[in-house]
């Protein structure tokens, strides 16, 4: 057991590349650090596996400088300079150390690049995810997504894979960051039957990222994890999550913003005692960014519902809201939806909606009190 460590200790000094320790450290994650000139040609790496810094790449992998002309179109990339573009069955990967065990969340900034459908599989095995990107949530092309995994080994392969067959080989998506972070689980508190109800614990925020985080939904990451614990994204388009640095934020530093209307659902199963009279309860608001309009959210407690109207400026700010019900069950399948389908009034592109946040669940010990 001892000779391990001393053995990857010595890889890692003698290929000159320093292993990830823990949150955020991804070796040249943001792509900052490129090939050197002569492993070039155009934009294309040339220069073999290990020619960008950190990473083994393979297959057509372009190292692309923001503002460089993309047939016609602009390309500006949201943090840093530098990303990378992966050709059909491109791929790039590194090793990070992890905890065998514990959950990670891995947040990464991508784009699309041609017209057709392109995907991207990301893995660490034996988990994978294949996110496809026809649809673009933020108004310039690039997204951010979460995606957690559980370690089953101390150092595992962070692959990002095109699986694409296009016509046009250097269609495919482009990466502009990459960060890993630790998830602790959520525990219980007397005060909350549910799990996260802050959304406080959930994936990275880059901080130079103003477009919040998309978690995708439970149809294309089917794991028994989210990057949100606690929550699963229900319905068909994902939830975002958004900073108290960027976005308008009820409590805390987090919270969920669900911009897909109907389509857009995050839930969790209580455990609950039949008979017992409870009390969910939560905030709804907009998140300052001109999400103009009638915004509604529905919270369900199993067959209960309530239908929260809230008019939004667009310049943030909240109302609290509940929803008193008797656990029919030893479980309670809570849930929220968007009522509408909303853009950005500022861009008009960007899918946005009401954001939800505090959210709380308590049993009334006395059911003849009235609150
Ligand atoms: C993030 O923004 C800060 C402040 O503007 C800047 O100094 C830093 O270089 C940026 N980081 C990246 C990766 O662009
Ligand atoms: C995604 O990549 C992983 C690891 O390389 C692989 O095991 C998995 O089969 C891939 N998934 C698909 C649908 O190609």
């Amino acid at each position: 057991m001892g000779k391990l460590p001393f053995l990857l200790a010595l890889f890692c000094c003698f290929h000159g590349v320093a292993f990830s320790y823990g949150d955020e450290s991804v070796v040249n994650g943001e792509f900052e650090l490129g090939p050197k000139a002569g492993d070039m040609k155009g934009t294309v790496v040339t220069g073999g596996a290990h020619a960008i810094p950190g990473w083994e790449i393979s297959g057509l992998v372009e190292y692309i400088k923001s503002g460089q002309k993309q047939d016609d179109m602009l390309l500006v990339v949201p943090n840093g300079a530098y990303a990378v573009r992966l050709g059909n069955e491109a791929s790039i990967k590194q090793k990070i150390k992890v905890v065998k065990g514990m959950f990670y969340s891995i947040t990464f900034v991508v784009a699309r690049t041609c017209a057709q459908e392109e995907k991207l599989n990301v893995s660490v095995a034996p988990d994978w995810v294949v996110l496809p990107m026809q649809t673009v949530y933020g108004g310039n092309g690039w997204d951010a997504y979460a995606w957690s995994f559980q370690a089953d080994y101390a150092l595992s392969d962070m692959v990002f894979h095109n699986p694409g067959k296009e016509d046009d080989p250097a269609c495919g998506p482009i990466i502009d960051s990459i960060a890993v972070h630790a998830l602790y689980p959520p525990r219980l508190t007397t005060k909350n039957v549910l799990k996260n109800g802050g959304f406080e614990e959930g994936p990275y925020v880059f901080p130079n990222i103003s477009s919040g985080v998309l978690i995708p939904p439970k149809i294309v990451d089917v794991s028994d994890h989210s990057p949100l614990p606690g929550w699963v994204v229900e319905s068909l388009k994902a939830v975002k999550y958004i900073d108290s640095e960027h976005f308008s934020v009820p409590e805390g530093k987090r919270a969920v913003q669900l911009i897909g209307g109907k389509e857009s659902a995050i839930a969790q199963v209580a455990r609950t005692v039949p008979g017992k009279t409870y009390v969910l309860s939560f905030a709804v608001g907009d998140a300052g960014d001109s999400c103009v309009g009638s915004l509604g959210v529905e919270a369900y407690a199993g067959k209960e519902s309530v239908k929260v109207p809230y008019e939004s400026k667009g310049k943030g700010g909240f109302k609290r809201a509940s929803l008193k019900f008797v656990a029919r069950g030893v479980r309670t399948h809570i849930v929220f939806l968007s009522t509408f389908y909303t853009v950005r009034s500022d861009d008009l592109a960007s899918l946005c909606g009401p954001v939800i946040d505090d959210v709380t669940l308590i049993s009334l010990r006395k059911p003849h009190l009235r609150i």
